[in-house]
């Protein structure tokens, strides 16, 4: 998995020692950088749609490592136009955000990804409490929305890959609506039986009880 993960930096860094960076060289990194934090980010939402429909549980422990590499590649893919692109302009980049939306969407991301990867740990599990964290890790179904929308926004007409990615996205959140949906269905009937199960109990002591 670290080998997979780390490939499109080696791709990366034999493109650049063997001076095979194109005409536009900071577009090539960045659009690069781009591509695999998006990459990634998709990858770790599916997950736990292929855990739902395989049963293989082990698909769990990539999650982390994906989501994890999802935000290196985007501290990367945003560090290029920090240094590159504005050399540590800041007014200049505040000017960027608020101009171009496609930034400001992709800033957001970025910003909304951060948290997640602070709180990444086991002990940060423990710290914020379980359901807390899986409610500000929902924040992933957002980031990967505007992951998309921001490459969607900056993609000249006619260009189909943003298209695919967004259709990628939208398959794997219906997986995990349908199974949200389904859970739900079936969360009347698994307290139906706490209650037929609590009834019999009732039943037993009344009968244990009763003068023979
Ligand atoms: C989770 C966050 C982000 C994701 C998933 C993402 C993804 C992408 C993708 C897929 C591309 C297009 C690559 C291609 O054309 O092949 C791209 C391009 C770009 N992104 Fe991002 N990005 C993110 C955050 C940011 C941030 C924070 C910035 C800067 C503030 C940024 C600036 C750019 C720029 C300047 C381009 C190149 C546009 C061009 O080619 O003209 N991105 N990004």
């Amino acid at each position: 998995m670290w080998l997979a993960a780390l490939a499109p930096l080696a791709y990366l860094a034999g493109c650049v020692l063997t001076d095979n960076l194109g005409a536009n060289p900071i577009d090539f990194v960045t659009d690069t950088l781009g591509d695999w934090t998006l990459r990634m980010l998709l990858a770790s939402l599916a997950v736990t749609p292929l855990r739902l429909l395989t049963g293989q549980a082990w698909l769990v422990t990539l999650r982390r490592l994906l989501g994890l590499f999802a935000f290196a590649y985007a501290v990367m893919h945003f560090s290029v136009w920090v240094v590159l692109d504005f050399f540590f302009d800041w007014p200049l980049m505040a000017a960027d955000i608020v101009k171009r939306p496609y930034i400001t969407v992709g800033m957001t991301a970025l910003v909304l990804l951060t948290p997640l990867a602070l709180t990444s740990t086991a002990g940060m599990v423990k710290r914020l409490g379980a359901r807390a964290w899986r409610r500000l890790h929902r924040l992933v179904y957002v980031a990967a929305i505007l992951g998309v929308l921001h490459y969607l926004w900056l993609a000249k007409v006619g260009v189909k890959t943003p298209w695919v990615y967004a259709a990628i996205l939208a398959l794997l959140l219906g997986i995990r609506i349908v199974a949200a949906v389904r859970r739900r269905a079936s969360a009347p009937r698994a307290g139906a039986s706490v209650e037929a199960a609590r009834a019999r109990w009732v039943k037993r002591r009344l009968e244990d009880t009763r003068p023979r």
